[in-house]
């Protein structure tokens, strides 16, 4: 172990740095600001547009389009990739739709909360009820900068920071405050701003906020508490009619259960390396594949080598999948079990349990899958939720026979042929092409009306 050592003289460095700099009040959202003052830092987070490929997940794997059926990710979802694009990516996702005027859906305001610095400042200009207020389209003008320095840092200042109040608050209810957070922590908090599981509240007078499900606990059994305890649905499935959840990306909550969490291994020592180069040592912000830069990521603390630890994480990525697989096809064939047996004149009495099943497995398996990076963060905990999605699915399926056959059907549901993307959404009659050419005239004209609106309000900026 080597870490000791790198700790501390990484700790010496930021606080020389911090001393150096003073803090201001409020957000300057704005990137290219920085860019000479803090000229590594800005060249390496401009370098996250190297990883710019698009990969199409519902192509690579046509079961998401069942599983999502009735929801947005069942038109559109793409990989992850680097955070110059998260601006970019959310405005081009079908899943935002095409709202021509302000008043338009189909999403809400929550939709930017993890794409933009523009985020802290408009919450600091109009109050969080000001900012979830309406619909994603309505104020998409103000939001005009990717994911950079003012989503982890005070304005101007090296010093980290919780951005968003609705994430301060997630970190209050799990016990464990910024404020009085250790510096490692905060290396992880700040990632932990986004990377984690969160819903949009229904109650009123926050309708619309962003709350992380943690009042119980992060673990996949206790959020999935809390959600039955409110009654949460983020959807009613468009084939078995039960009432889903949509994990978004548990990064956070799972890391915690794997071995570099429990060691108080930060996301920024694998995803965000203190370098030497040219004999200057800094923080690389190019947030991406720790592997890029092993000597300075997993090489600090490990003598094996790149190859081995490489091989290892690919035979984890591939252990994850194959039982990720395992679970959807579960999961599937009890969505179209279930549509049958309401065409067959179930009820809702009779369908309860099951349905409970399917939103459980389904969860289950969303939480493992949807947390990118789990099979290299928490394998061992990635395997048994998927094990408990699997065994939950086929609860399901078992009382679905039992059910098909009181009503008389005999023999398997069958299954239309789901084996592209395209035929999966037209197996659930989704008329993408209209979704897509409408796409094509919202960026062409409501885009450059919201960049020359931020351009005017950027230009008043001091
Ligand atoms: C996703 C969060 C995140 C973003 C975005 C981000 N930083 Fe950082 N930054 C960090 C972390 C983590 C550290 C390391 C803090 C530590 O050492 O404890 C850091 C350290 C720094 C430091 C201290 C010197 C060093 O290299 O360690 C400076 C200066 C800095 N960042 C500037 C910037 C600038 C300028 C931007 C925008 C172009 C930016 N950061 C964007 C998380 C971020
Ligand atoms: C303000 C929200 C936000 C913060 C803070 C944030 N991320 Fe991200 N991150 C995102 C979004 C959104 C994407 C997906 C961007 C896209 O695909 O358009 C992403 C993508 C990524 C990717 C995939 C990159 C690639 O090239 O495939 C990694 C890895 C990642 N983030 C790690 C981190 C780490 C580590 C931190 C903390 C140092 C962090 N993120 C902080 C929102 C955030
Ligand atoms: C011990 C090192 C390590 C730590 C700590 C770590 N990660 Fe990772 N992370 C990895 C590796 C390795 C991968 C997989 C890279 C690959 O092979 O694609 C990965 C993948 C990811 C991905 C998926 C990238 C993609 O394009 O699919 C995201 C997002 C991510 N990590 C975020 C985080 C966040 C957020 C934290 C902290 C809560 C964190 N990581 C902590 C090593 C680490
Ligand atoms: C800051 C130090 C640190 C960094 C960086 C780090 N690790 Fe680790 N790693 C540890 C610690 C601590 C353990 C716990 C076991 C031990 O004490 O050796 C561990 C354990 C492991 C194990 C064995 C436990 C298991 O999961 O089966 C593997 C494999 C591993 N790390 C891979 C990696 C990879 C791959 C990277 C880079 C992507 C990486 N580590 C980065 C500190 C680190």
């Amino acid at each position: 172990m080597k870490a000791m050592q790198v700790t501390l003289s990484v700790a010496i460095a930021a606080t020389l740095c911090a001393a150096l700099v003073q803090a201001k009040p409020g957000t300057d959202p704005r990137n290219e600001v920085y860019a000479e003052k803090f000229s590594k830092q800005y060249n390496s987070w401009k370098a996250t547009e190297s990883s710019s490929e698009i990969e199409d997940a519902l192509e690579g794997d046509p079961n998401l389009v069942i599983l999502w059926a009735g929801y947005g990710f069942a038109k559109d979802y793409n990989k992850a990739r680097g955070h110059m694009y998260a601006l970019t990516d959310v405005r081009q996702t079908l899943r935002t739709g095409a709202p021509m005027s302000p008043d338009e859906g189909p999403m809400p305001m929550a939709c930017w909360s993890c794409k933009s610095p523009d985020v802290a400042r408009v919450i600091e200009e109009k109050g969080e009820a000001g900012y979830f207020k309406g619909t994603w389209a309505s104020q998409g003008h103000e939001m005009n900068n990717t994911i950079g320095c003012g989503d982890c840092h005070d304005k101007g200042s090296p010093k980290l920071r919780v951005s968003r109040p609705f994430a301060a608050r997630g970190f209050e209810a799990a016990g464990m405050p910024f404020d009085k957070a250790s510096r490692k922590d905060k290396q992880t908090l700040v990632c932990a701003q986004c990377h984690v599981e969160y819903y949009f509240e229904k109650t009123e007078g926050r309708k619309g906020f962003v709350k992380f499900p943690w009042d119980g606990g992060t673990n996949v059994e206790a959020m999935e508490a809390y959600f039955d305890a409110i009654q949460f649905a983020d959807w009613e499935h468009g084939l078995s009619k039960a009432p889903m959840l949509k994990a978004q990306h548990p990064g956070f909550e799972t890391w915690r259960m794997g071995i570099h969490g429990k060691n108080d291994v930060s996301c920024s020592d694998c995803h965000m390396p203190r370098v030497e180069e040219n004999g200057k040592k800094f923080t690389d912000h190019k947030v991406g594949n720790p592997f890029d830069r092993f000597e300075f990521t997993c090489g600090k603390c490990h003598e094996q080598s790149k190859e081995m630890l490489q091989a290892v994480t690919k035979q984890r990525q591939e252990a994850v999948a194959e039982i990720k697989l395992r679970a959807e096809e579960q999961l599937v064939a009890a969505h179209f079990e279930a549509a049958e047996a309401w065409k067959l004149g179930a009820t809702d009495a009779e369908m309860k349990d099951i349905l409970t099943d399917i939103r459980h497995s389904q969860w289950r398996w969303d939480y493992a899958i949807a947390s990118h990076g789990v099979a290299a963060h928490a394998p061992d905990e990635a395997l048994r939720v998927l094990g408990t999605a699997v065994s939950k699915a086929a609860d399901a399926r078992v009382k679905l026979a039992q059910l098909l056959a009181s009503k008389g059907h005999a023999g398997p549901v069958a299954i239309p042929d789901i084996s592209t993307k395209a035929k999966a959404q037209a197996a659930l009659g989704m008329d993408m092409k209209k979704m897509e050419a409408d796409k094509e005239k919202f960026l062409k004209t409501v885009i450059p009306q919201w960049e020359a609106k931020a351009a005017e309000r950027e230009a008043k900026m001091k």
